[in-house]
């Protein structure tokens, strides 16, 4: 893999992290229902793991020469809280997917600390979502 094909990779994730910042802030802002405590404090919490993904993100980007986005993909609308859930259980598993996929881009490109951070960022988007399917199990 060239460096432009792959600083163009690491800008799509960039917009997907800050895509996951923007649906975990208004969410949480927005959601409603006998759980808002539980889903406020679960979101939130999110909130930081993917600020720390955009910041490497962000970082790496630059070190190879690249300028890091800074547009978002769209963030779903979504007004229940099961709505809101299954919109953040789609993106956290493409996410993991993404990550997977991106950590073979790194080792093939010959940079093994990046392959081995988005391997850590693949472990961190399957814990959220997992704790979003634990969420959803059951609702109604
Ligand atoms: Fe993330
Ligand atoms: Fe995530």
């Amino acid at each position: 893999m060239q460096k432009q094909e792959l600083i163009d990779a690491l800008n799509k994730d960039l917009a997907g992290e800050l895509q996951a910042i923007i649906q975990y802030l208004t969410y949480s802002a927005k959601v409603t229902g006998p759980w808002r405590p539980q889903l406020v404090a679960f979101m939130q919490t999110e909130i930081q793991d993917e600020l720390l993904h955009a910041q490497f993100l962000a970082g790496k980007i630059a070190a190879l020469g690249g300028d890091p986005t800074t547009a978002a993909r769209p963030v779903p609308p979504a007004d229940t809280a099961k709505a809101m859930l299954q919109a953040i259980l789609a993106a956290e598993l493409q996410a993991g997917k993404d990550y997977t996929e991106r950590a073979k881009h790194a080792d093939d490109f010959g940079d093994k600390g990046l392959a081995v951070q988005l391997e850590d960022m693949v472990r961190d988007e399957t814990g959220h979502a997992e704790e979003t399917q634990k969420l959803l199990k059951n609702w109604d």
